[in-house]
């Protein structure tokens, strides 16, 4: 199973092969659309994945880093006798599957799976994500032997686009380089917050001791080592692998700190290049949805100098003045990874105008309205900011009885940086910090809850992403008087594209949707709270937000459209 997956291609290249008659359509859609009817040209895997990102894919599969590899092991390029219980097996909704990894310890790829279980029942294809709610983390630390969110999809959370990137449901993260190391040296590798520096000279000892002679290293590096790849002078090196002088490395010279960097780079260049099906010009190009906008000539992006918000006002605007809608039907093309057809029909259609209407903010008879576009903005179905749509409140009260949220205390700003240990996460300069509100709801601990955004604006522990954060938190428009705005922060998570979800099931932060119908379900009773006043802190675009039940079916079917064959080959 794990060997499927033996090479890879940037995303923007493929997609396209698959389904010849799209193909065809998309062409005459382009040809009539700009007036070039030429084949886009695309690169061969050798012209386009950098060298970094082949080797940072294997530093995202290599099992060595963790705690429990540098415990247990006798040495580096030595294979564990006994592996780490937390890989044997991988958690689903519908009981387990066997570890790819058993036998070994945890790595990046055992919480964010791509090929790993395709074709198996109750699993399939993933987008660098797990089949769980929370993830099993290796060893149990305070009061989590998960993490405290779902794992998300990882493909296209690098998506270029204006504005910063966040990573993270709640921002902790501006960079990916960031991410990597703090994950690498963090809980999700069995490091608890007193251990850095420890985590950063193991991390660093498996990139000088590395031999190459993993079976993972003949199949991604060519049998190189580590410090033969980033030394970067050895003729052995085939042109694919060889790093430019700019991101060679001497690991016999170099700092532990330089290690971990260079390993940070590599694997967020890899992190970069998963991205959904674009074309040569960025335009989507995988899902039904996208080929119904190509051969309906309906606009797939907006303008240069059209803003988001105005390109979907457009969008909608098209679609309902649209007369005889061509569909895609399953004759245009067809999944190899679904078991559904490759459509978009008029449900799907349905579907997408409730998707991009703006309802009048006092409702009214003004239905089917969903105003989704307002957060989920095509075509990357996300804004890339954070907003509350009520799932904490929903898990805190289903937990502790309607209107518990409602009275949850939550410290101001003076009040929690007195008490750091009872209300933040933890840190290296705080180990001893609870994590109270980055955690879930409990029938025996009313104090925990997750309030997202919250834990990491204005923390002083977590230093870059605020400048990044103040600019969203504090935009124009938003009363920033009170503690620079943080209560507006309460409980709001960062929007999640909506491509192809059905490759990364269960739904929301904490994971407790498992299907479309019952995210929408929930949005119908999550906005229908905020129009009585019951919503804590509930999101402005609710107030335009009126669905009823008969929006349910075509919401899911439009949501399905957005799938693709996601497959990283
Ligand atoms: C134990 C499971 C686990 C492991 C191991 C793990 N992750 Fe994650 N990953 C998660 C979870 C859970 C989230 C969501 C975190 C949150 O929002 O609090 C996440 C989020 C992410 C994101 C953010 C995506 C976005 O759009 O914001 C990236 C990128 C990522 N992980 C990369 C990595 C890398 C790189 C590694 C290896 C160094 C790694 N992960 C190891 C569980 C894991
Ligand atoms: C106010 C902004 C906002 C609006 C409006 C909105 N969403 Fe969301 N959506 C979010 C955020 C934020 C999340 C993540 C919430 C969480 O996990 O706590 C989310 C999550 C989702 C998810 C789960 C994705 C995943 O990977 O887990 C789906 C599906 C979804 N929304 C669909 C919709 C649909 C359909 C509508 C319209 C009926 C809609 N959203 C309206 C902001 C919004």
């Amino acid at each position: 199973m794990m060997n499927a997956n033996l090479h890879r291609r940037i995303r923007r290249a493929s997609g396209i092969s698959r389904s010849a008659a799209i193909f065809a359509l998309v062409l005459s859609g382009l040809a009539a659309g700009c007036g070039s009817g030429k084949a886009p040209a695309f690169g061969t895997e050798s012209e386009s994945t950098p060298p970094a990102d082949t080797i940072g894919e294997r530093l995202f599969l290599d099992t060595r880093f963790s705690q429990y590899f540098a415990t247990h092991m006798t040495a580096v390029n030595d294979p564990l006798s006994v592996g780490d219980p937390v890989v044997s097996t991988v958690e689903t909704g519908n009981g387990t599957l066997p570890g790819p990894f058993a036998g070994q310890s945890i790595n990046c790829r055992s919480c964010h799976f791509v090929t790993e279980f395709q074709g198996v029942p109750h699993a399939g294809n993933r987008t660098y994500a797990d089949f769980t709610t929370r993830s099993p983390i290796p060893r149990a630390m305070g009061t989590f032997d998960h993490t405290p969110r779902n794992s998300m999809q990882m493909v296209g959370s690098l998506q270029p686009h204006a504005g910063a990137t966040f990573l993270h449901f709640d921002g902790e993260f501006v960079t990916p380089e960031s991410l990597v190391a703090a994950t690498m040296t963090g809980r999700n590798f069995g490091w608890d917050p007193t251990q850095y520096n420890q985590a950063v000279a193991h991390i660093a000892r498996v990139v000088r001791e590395d031999d190459g002679s993993s079976q993972l290293a003949a199949e991604r590096t060519n049998g190189l080592s580590y410090g033969t790849l980033m030394l970067g002078t050895d003729r052995r090196i085939t042109s694919d692998l060889l790093l430019p002088p700019s991101q060679r490395l001497d690991v016999k010279t170099a700092t532990d700190q330089q290690i971990v960097d260079e390993i940070a780079m590599m694997v967020s260049t890899y992190m970069r290049d998963l991205l959904f099906s674009q074309d040569e010009f960025g335009r989507y190009i995988g899902s039904p949805y996208d080929n119904f906008l190509r051969v309906n000539h309906l606009p797939v992006q907006p303008l240069a100098g059209e803003t988001k918000a105005d390109y979907n006002k457009r969008l909608f605007n098209e679609v309902t003045a649209l007369k005889n809608p061509i569909y895609i039907t399953a004759n245009d093309g067809s999944f190899r990874y679904h078991d559904q057809a490759y459509q978009f029909g008029p449900q799907e259609l349905a579907g997408l105008i409730v998707f991009l209407k703006v309802g009048t903010a006092n409702g009214g008879d003004d239905q089917h309205a969903g105003n989704c576009a307002a957060c989920h903005q095509a075509p990357d179905f996300t804004d890339f900011l954070f907003h509350n749509t009520g799932v904490s409140q929903d898990e805190y009260d289903n937990v502790h009885g309607a209107g518990a949220f409602a009275n949850l205390h939550i410290p101001t700003q003076a009040e929690r940086t007195a008490n750091f240990d009872q209300y933040m996460p933890a840190s290296s300069a705080h180990p001893n910090a609870v994590e109270a509100f980055r955690h879930a709801a409990s029938a025996s601990n009313s104090g925990l809850a997750d309030l997202g955004l919250w834990n990491i604006y204005m923390n002083p522990d977590k230093p870059d992403p605020q400048i990044a954060l103040g600019a969203v938190v504090c935009s124009t428009g938003r009363d920033c008087s009170v503690d620079r705005g943080l209560a507006s922060t309460i409980a709001q998570f960062k929007t999640p594209t909506l491509r192809d979800l059905e490759d990364s099931a269960p739904y929301f932060h904490n994971g407790t949707r498992n299907k479309f119908e019952d995210v929408v379900a929930f949005y119908i009773l999550s906005s229908q709270l905020a129009h009585n006043g019951a919503l804590r802190h509930a999101p402005p675009e609710f107030a335009n937000m009126h669905l009823t039940q008969d929006d349910i079916a075509a919401l899911a079917a439009f949501l399905k459209s957005l799938t693709e064959d996601y497959d990283d080959a």
